[in-house]
Formats: structure tokens, sequence, C-alpha cells
């Protein structure tokens, strides 16, 4: 009998034609809908594999229901909705997507840092709206990117892509992060800094950290106090590393110029979030890595990492935790 292997979401083909060959696959057929959980905790009763998607909540209770599994992948590099620490008690292998996603993401969030600046969305919402009535001086006006001071706190793999674009706009860039990284410090010219001396000196303040306890709400009132009122703040990590409401009052007050989210505490963000009531945000529904070629990479990725954990191999990339 073939083992059962359980996908979360409809993936690309390419991905589920190499998972079909390899166990009998059950897919929650939706584009956009999460898997209800007590469905999950139905269908992972007999799975020997489970591929996951970020918003899925992979916790102890769903794996006490899990005593044939095998294997955990998700198409993601981040892994913060996923119990690894509980799935590595059990022998239970969890495979993520780092590294292909890279450069895509880096591309997305300088994408998002400009739009703020340069205030494209609201530009842009503005013509639609028929308000463009004459060039005016002042019109629209936003922050110059170019020669200004980029912060980028969570120096990782996407962090250094985001900076190895900023030389090219001339910006100095500062980072903070758990550990120095000589070779981005001697190679793109990036100063370590403390957390307090990133926030007084950047125009620009880029987090990209991965979530986890320790980065909880990492930036709150005081941090988003301490940064310059002309300052833009860019999240392309996870929405758990901001104090939302301390981000709201920052922008309603002027306490910071402007900021730009990819992500959020709760996700799909609502409609009627006092966030998007504010002009001066730009707002990405978590599409960080979201071109056509990287997405299809990470799938099939991801079904790697299944495969060769339903047969006992090392996975290609699996979660290392300290
Ligand atoms: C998406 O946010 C990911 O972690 O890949
Ligand atoms: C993700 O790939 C990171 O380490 O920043």
């Amino acid at each position: 009998k073939q083992k059962k292997i359980v996908v979360t979401r409809n993936i690309p083909e390419e991905a589920m034609a190499l998972l079909k060959e390899h166990g009998n696959v059950y897919v929650w057929d939706s584009v956009d809908n999460v898997i209800p959980y007590e469905t999950l905790v139905e269908e992972i009763k007999d799975a020997a594999a489970l591929y996951t998607i970020v918003g899925d909540r992979i916790d102890k209770n769903l794996l006490d229901h899990a005593p044939h599994l095998e294997v955990i992948s998700t198409m993601a590099v981040g892994y913060d909705n996923i119990d690894v620490a509980e799935a590595r008690r059990r022998g239970i292998p969890v495979g993520h997507t780092p590294g292909i996603l890279t450069e895509t993401t880096a591309d997305l969030t300088f994408a998002l840092l400009m739009a703020t600046a340069r205030r494209l969305v609201e530009s842009s919402d503005y013509l639609r709206q028929g308000q463009w009535k004459s060039w005016s001086p002042m019109l629209l006006t936003g922050q110059d990117i170019y020669g200004a001071t980029l912060g980028i706190i969570g120096m990782g793999r996407i962090g250094e892509s985001v900076a190895r674009r900023a030389t090219g706009f001339d910006m100095k860039i500062l980072y903070h992060n758990r550990s120095r990284r000589p070779e981005v410090e001697e190679t793109l010219g990036a100063v370590y800094c403390s957390m307090e001396d990133l926030l007084k000196k950047s125009d620009f303040v880029v987090l990209l950290a991965p979530a986890s306890s320790e980065t909880r709400h990492l930036m709150g009132e005081a941090e988003f106090k301490q940064m310059k009122p002309s300052a833009v703040f860019i999240n392309a990590s996870r929405g758990s590393n901001v104090d939302e409401e301390a981000l709201y009052n920052a922008l309603r007050t002027g306490t910071i110029w402007g900021a730009g989210l990819d992500v959020f505490e709760t996700e799909p963000v609502a409609s009627d979030h006092p966030l998007l009531s504010l002009p001066n945000l730009v707002a990405l529904p978590h599409i960080g890595s979201a071109s056509i070629h990287t997405r299809i990479k990470m799938a099939v990725l991801a079904a790697q990492n299944l495969i060769a954990g339903l047969r006992k191999e090392p996975l290609p990339f699996e979660v290392k935790t300290k």
C-alpha cells in the first residue's frame, strides 16, 4: 500500500507530479483557502508525510494525531508556524527552502522600499481616481533613496542581497545582527552597529530577522521613537516581529514618515485593519518570494525534501535547530 502524503494547498504541477510518484496524495484543493485545522487533524492520522505552507499551524496537538508521520516539508524558508522542537523529539525531520528565494525576496524588499519612499501606490491611486489636475511643485513628493542610509536588522542571506542592491544606489549600509558578518562588511562596506545606533542613523530601516520568541515585537513604541521623523520602515520578515499598534501610532502621529509591510501579525490581514487606513503605509499580501520561477522552484524543492524523508535519506534542506 502506498504511503499517504498530505498536501495542505494546491501546489504547482511540477511538484505535484513528483509527489504522486511517491505516494497516495491527499490535497486540500484550494488556491486561496487555508485547510481547516480540524480537517488537517483528521487527514494527518494515517499520513506518512506532510507538505505544508506558511499559514498552517503545525503544533504539538497536530503531531499528537500523527503517529505515522515520517517527514514534514514546508514550501517556505521560514518555519515559525511549525513546532520544530516537537517534531525533532519524535524523530520527524522538517524540510524548508532556503537559498533559492533569496534574490527574489530581496527584489521585493527593495521594490517595497522604493514604492514606500516614492509613494507609488498612493500616486497611482491618485491618477486612477481622476485627481490629477496639473504638475505641481510639491505634489506627491517622497524621500530620496540614492545616497540615503539603509539600516538592515537581520543580516542573513536576504539582508545581504538587499545590501548588495543598495550599493547600486550609493546607500550607506548599517546592520544589526545576532553575530557580526565580516565578509559582508568587507565586500559591501556594511557597518555593524547597535540597534539603537541603527534606528537613530538610518533613513530606511529594513527588518529581515526570522521570527522567534526573542524577536517578538522587536520593533515597538520605543524603537519607532528612536527613528528619524523622515524615516521609512520596511518589514519583509514576519509580522510578529512588529508591534502593529505601536507602528500605527508612529505612522499616524508622524513619529516616522512611512512604512511598507509585506507581512502582518495576523494573515490574511483584515481589510478594515487600522494600519490600512493610513496613506503613508504600503501594504502587500506576503508576496516576498512570489515570482513565477521562484515559487515553482520552492514547490519542487519542498517535494524533494519530502520524498527524501520518505526514503529515510537526508533532506536536501533540513531545518537545523540549536
Ligand atoms: C515566506 O515568507 C517564507 O518563509 O518563505
Ligand atoms: C533567508 O534565506 C535568510 O537567511 O535571510
